[in-house]
């Protein structure tokens, strides 16, 4: 039987984002408060059973555990980490060294590093390796705050270690109690095999790889590595209308190194997201206004790699909802942590601190599709948020960048 415990969170100095739903922020709306002030929640099971404010005659007068907190202790909803790569077989520090004396992302790509470096690597580790090192990233993120998450394949490049890497995914998903959504995306650099027959592996993929991710129900969504250098606007078309007769609905990591025609072909072909975006102008901005498709910046990418920041600030001025993701991944941003992720949105993307705080959470939620149980204190949602350590003022969170300034997190009614 479901367990019924009742936590009482109280004197509450901000609890954010109540009473959001099951909807992306747009524009003006991202900076709104949506808070309650000197408040209290109670947690029942797994969910968010009520909330109000300390000074009304509701609050609950007990409960199986009763926390009471301290004068500048916040609660915000748990972060939704809507892009990941957390399944890698080692890191790749060699590169960042590299690149440390001079050489960029691409000539390491070239020279044989970069995600065909990962690959190579993870075709050598067994099942339970990469689970777990996978699982140990997961412990270190969710200690962070984040409560959902994204996590593609594509360090296989072949069905086989295609199917490895999203069976280490299923079985992340077996045994945590938080939301976790499988992305294939065999589609993320053309194998070596494959370097003068491009076409091939395209096929590979739709033929062979598709067919038997989709047979075993090993993913949530297709992603394809849509820019210059890597899959053109046609292959990935290909490929995601193969996926979307399977019914794959898809993201795509669009426009990082070249306006190369991502973002339409997202919009296109009805895509949940379009993720990276450091190369967008106002055409792009334009198309994803007539969209539903979620803009997804990922600045960790660009902090790590000196290149370009996603026009996050003109997006948002624009009306367009704004998701931020990390990212993390062994090549171009070794990082989970979102509280730190959102200090460099605001610094280097001119975003408010509630902005960011939005794009953290339900944006992110509503690009997991998770938007009825993430994202926001709301009345039957999963009950997955962190308390704050005395601070004071909730702009004091991403502004002082690096500081460990989480008492206690909560995911899917159990403190981590
Ligand atoms: O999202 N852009 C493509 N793929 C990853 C990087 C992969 C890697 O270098 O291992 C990304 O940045
Ligand atoms: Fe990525």
């Amino acid at each position: 039987m479901k367990s019924m415990k009742r936590t009482l969170i109280k004197n509450i100095e901000g609890l954010w984002r109540v009473e959001i739903g099951n909807r992306v922020l747009k524009g003006e709306d991202m900076s709104k408060d949506y808070a309650i002030k000197n408040a209290w929640l109670l947690v029942q099971g797994d969910e968010i059973l009520e909330y109000g404010s300390m000074e009304s005659s509701s609050v609950p007068a007990s409960a199986d555990q009763e926390i009471v907190l301290s004068k500048g202790q916040h609660v915000l909803p748990a972060w939704c980490d809507s892009h990941t790569h957390i399944v890698f077989h080692e890191s790749r520090e060699k590169e960042y060294l590299d690149r440390l004396k001079g050489l960029t992302y691409e000539q390491i790509a070239e020279n044989g590093g970069g995600i065909l470096n990962s690959a190579r690597r993870l075709r050598e580790a067994s099942e339970e390796e990469l689970y777990d090192q996978a699982e140990k990233r997961l412990g270190e993120v969710r200690s962070m705050g984040t409560g959902a998450i994204e996590i593609k394949s594509g360090y296989g490049l072949t069905t086989e270690s295609e199917l490895k890497m999203l069976k280490v995914i299923r079985r992340l998903k077996e045994n945590y109690k938080m939301p976790i959504r499988a992305t294939f995306l065999g589609a993320h650099a053309f194998p070596e095999k494959y370097k003068l027959n491009k076409e091939g592996y395209v096929d590979l993929i739709i033929n062979d790889m598709l067919p038997r991710v989709v047979g075993e129900g090993l993913a949530d969504y297709i992603d394809v590595f849509c820019d210059k250098g890597f899959f053109s606007v046609d292959q990935s078309r290909r490929i995601l209308e193969a996926a979307l007769t399977l019914g794959l609905k898809s993201k795509i990591h669009a426009n990082e190194l070249a306006n190369s025609g991502g973002v339409q072909l997202g919009v296109e072909m009805g895509s949940i997201s379009v993720d990276h975006l450091e190369c967008i102008g106002e055409d792009e901005i334009k198309v994803l206004l007539n969209s539903n498709t979620l803009p997804t910046a990922l600045p960790g990418t660009s902090f790590f790699l000196g290149i370009p920041y996603a026009p996050g600030r003109r997006m948002i001025d624009a009306g367009l909802p704004l998701v931020l993701a990390t990212d993390y991944n062994p090549g171009s941003t070794p990082s989970g942590n979102m509280p730190l992720l959102m200090s460099i949105a605001c610094l280097s993307m001119k975003l408010l601190p509630l902005e960011a705080m939005a794009a953290a959470t339900i944006n992110g939620a509503m690009a997991m599709e998770l938007g009825d149980r993430m994202g926001s204190i709301d009345q039957g949602k999963l009950a997955s948020f962190l308390i704050t350590q005395p601070i004071s003022s909730l702009d004091y969170f991403t502004y002082a960048y690096g500081s460990q300034l989480i008492d206690k997190v909560m995911i899917g009614g159990e403190w981590v």
